[in-house]
C-alpha cells in the first residue's frame, strides 16, 4: 500500500497547523521560550504533592459576637470561633485539611480558600461551586492543599459585607524543610471604618458606595490597633502579612530590621524583594525574613503603611501611619545565620510578552438605571462591558498556556484574583517585568494595565474577579472554565 502525496501533504499540513496553533496561537523568536516550554517549567514549579495520610479536623463556627475596637463601644461583629481574626490553621504539605464551617449567621455564607489550589467543588464560590450553607446548617471542606505557603480563608457570599464584619482567618500549609526560623508570625492587616463615638459602621448598601470601597480610619494588624510584638536582638523571624481589607493597598517600611520579602501568594520568590516598594493589595500575602541587629537590644521600631489612597476621603492618614510596634528585648545566644528560603525553579518566561493576548479583560464602570427600583448600586462595575452573571465564559484548555490582557478605563485601582491557579504579571502599566514569583492577585493600577501569563492546571469552572469586594459586589466578576 503507499500513500499518495495527497494524504501525506494532508498530514503534514496537520502536524504544522497543530504546531502553531496549539499554545495560543502565536509563533515567537527563537532565542525565548516557547508557550510549549512555559508549560513545562510550570508544571515543574508545581511539582506533586506527596500524602501523608494526616488528617487535620477543624470547626469553624460564624457568628455574631461583640467586640471591643479599643475604644468607643463594643461593636457587633461576625467571627470564626469567636475571634477576629479567626484561626490560623496550621498544617504540613501533604495533609488533608476537613474544616466544618457551622452557619450561625443571619445570612447564607460559604468559605472561600483564597490561594489554595482545592478540588472546585470546594473553593466556595456560591451557586457557582456550591450551594451556599444557609443559616443554622454546616458544611465540610476537604482537600490536599497542594503548595506550601502563607494562604487565608474568607466568606464568598456578600464578601463586602462578611469578610469588613470580621470573618477571614489564616492557613498555613509548611513544607517539610522549613527554615528554623526563632519567631514565626502572622500579620493580618486591615482596616475598620468607625463613627465619631467609635461604634463600628454598620452599612453594607451598595446604593451609597464610595467608588473606591470601603476604606477604615483605623489601621488594625491582628484586630488591634498599633499592637507591640516582642522580638530578641538576633533574631531570625518570618512575618507572614495578609491583608485582609476590603479595599486598601499597603505598603509596609521596616526602618533598621534586616528585611525581604521571601513569598508572595504562599510561593517562595526566586529572589529575595525589597520590603518597601512592594505592594500588598487586597488578597495579597507577603511572606517577610526579618532579622533584628544586635545592637538593637532596648529599641522600638515602628512599622508604617506608607501608600496613600488617592481617593481616600476622610479615611486615611495624611503620613506615614504607624501600623505596628517591634519592640527589642533582650539578646539571642545563637544568632541564625542562614540564607533567607528562594527557589531556584522560578522560570523569567522570556520571550512570553511577544505572544499576543488570549484573552482581554476591560474593567470598567458604567451606569446603573436598575439602582432605582432594585437594591443595587448606581455604578455598576464590568469587566469587558459585563457585570457577573451577564458575563462571557472563559474557556481555556488545561496544560495550555495563555497569555491574557487587563486593561483599566476606571480613575480607581483593582486587584485582580483569578481562583484555582497561580499566574506571572509579565508587564505593568506597558512596562515589562520580571517579577520572580507566581501569585494569585495583582493590582492593575489607576488607569493602568497588566499582562499575564497563565497555565491552567486544575479544571472546572473558576472565579476570577477585582478583589476590591465592593467592586466585586457590584459586578466585577467573571468565570474561567478550564476543561481537559
Ligand atoms: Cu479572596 Cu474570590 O477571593
Ligand atoms: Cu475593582
Amino acid at each position: 500500500m503507499e500513500a499518495g502525496w495527497g494524504a501525506l501533504m494532508f498530514r503534514f499540513l496537520v502536524v504544522l497547523f497543530v504546531a502553531s496553533c496549539g499554545f495560543g496561537g502565536s509563533i515567537i523568536a527563537a532565542e525565548n521560550g516557547s508557550a510549549a516550554q512555559f508549560v513545562k517549567e510550570y508544571q515543574a514549579f508545581l511539582g506533586t504533592v506527596q500524602e501523608t495520610g494526616v488528617i487535620h479536623e477543624f470547626d469553624l463556627v460564624a457568628a455574631p459576637i461583640q467586640l471591643s475596637l479599643g475604644r468607643g463601644k463594643p461593636a457587633m461583629r461576625w467571627a470564626y470561633n469567636g475571634q477576629v481574626p479567626g484561626p490560623t490553621f496550621r498544617v504540613k504539605l501533604g495533609d488533608r485539611v476537613k474544616v466544618t464551617l457551622t452557619n450561625k449567621l443571619p445570612q447564607a455564607t460559604t468559605i472561600h480558600w483564597h490561594g489554595v489550589r482545592v478540588p472546585n467543588k470546594m473553593d466556595g464560590v456560591p451557586f457557582l461551586t456550591q450551594t451556599p450553607v444557609q443559616p443554622d446548617k454546616k458544611f465540610t471542606y476537604d482537600f490536599i492543599p497542594q503548595d506550601a505557603g502563607t494562604y487565608w480563608f474568607h466568606p464568598h457570599v456578600r464578601s463586602h459585607e462578611q469578610v469588613e464584619r470580621g470573618l477571614f482567618g489564616v492557613l498555613i500549609v509548611e513544607d517539610e524543610n522549613e527554615p528554623d526560623y526563632d519567631q514565626d508570625i502572622v500579620w493580618v492587616l486591615d482596616d475598620i471604618l468607625t463613627e465619631e463615638d467609635g461604634s463600628f459602621v454598620d452599612q453594607f448598601s451598595l446604593k451609597i458606595l464610595d467608588t473606591g470601597g470601603r476604606l477604615g480610619n483605623i489601621l488594625t494588624v491582628n484586630g488591634s490597633s498599633k499592637p507591640v510584638f516582642e522580638v530578641r536582638a538576633g533574631e531570625r523571624v518570618r512575618l507572614r502579612l495578609v491583608n485582609v481589607s476590603n479595599a486598601r493597598n499597603f505598603r509596609l517600611s521596616i526602618p533598621g530590621l534586616n528585611s525581604s520579602i521571601i513569598a508572595v501568594d504562599g510561593n517562595l520568590v526566586g529572589s529575595l524583594q525589597q520590603v518597601d516598594t512592594f505592594n500588598i493589595v487586597p488578597g495579597n500575602r507577603v511572606d517577610i525574613d526579618l532579622m533584628v541587629p544586635l545592637d538593637f537590644d532596648g529599641q522600638t521600631i515602628d512599622i508604617a503603611n506608607t501608600f496613600f489612597h488617592r481617593e481616600a476621603g476622610g479615611g486615611a492618614a495624611e503620613g506615614p501611619e504607624v501600623m505596628a510596634r517591634i519592640a527589642v528585648k533582650g539578646q539571642v545566644k545563637t544568632v541564625k545565620t542562614f540564607l533567607a528560603p528562594t527557589r531556584a525553579d522560578i522560570p523569567d518566561w522570556k520571550g512570553a510578552l511577544d505572544i499576543a493576548p488570549d484573552f482581554e479583560f476591560d474593567f470598567d464602570t458604567s451606569l446603573n438605571f436598575d439602582a432605582l427600583w432594585t437594591d443595587k448600586g448606581f455604578l455598576s462595575f464590568t469587566i469587558n462591558n459585563k457585570v457577573y452573571g451577564d458575563h462571557d465564559i472563559t474557556a481555556l484548555k488545561n496544560g495550555r498556556f495563555y497569555r491574557m490582557r487587563f486593561t483599566n478605563g476606571t480613575g480607581l485601582y483593582h486587584p485582580v484574583h483569578i481562583h484555582g491557579v497561580f499566574f506571572k504579571v509579565l508587564a505593568r502599566d506597558g512596562i515589562p517585568v520580571n517579577e520572580p514569583y507566581f501569585r494569585d492577585t495583582a493590582l492593575l493600577d489607576y488607569d493602568g494595565s497588566l499582562e499575564i501569563g497563565i497555565v491552567p492546571a486544575d479544571l472546572g469552572e473558576w472565579l476570577s474577579h477585582c478583589h476590591l469586594l465592593e467592586h466585586a459586589a457590584l459586578g466585577m466578576k467573571t468565570t474561567i472554565d478550564v476543561t481537559e
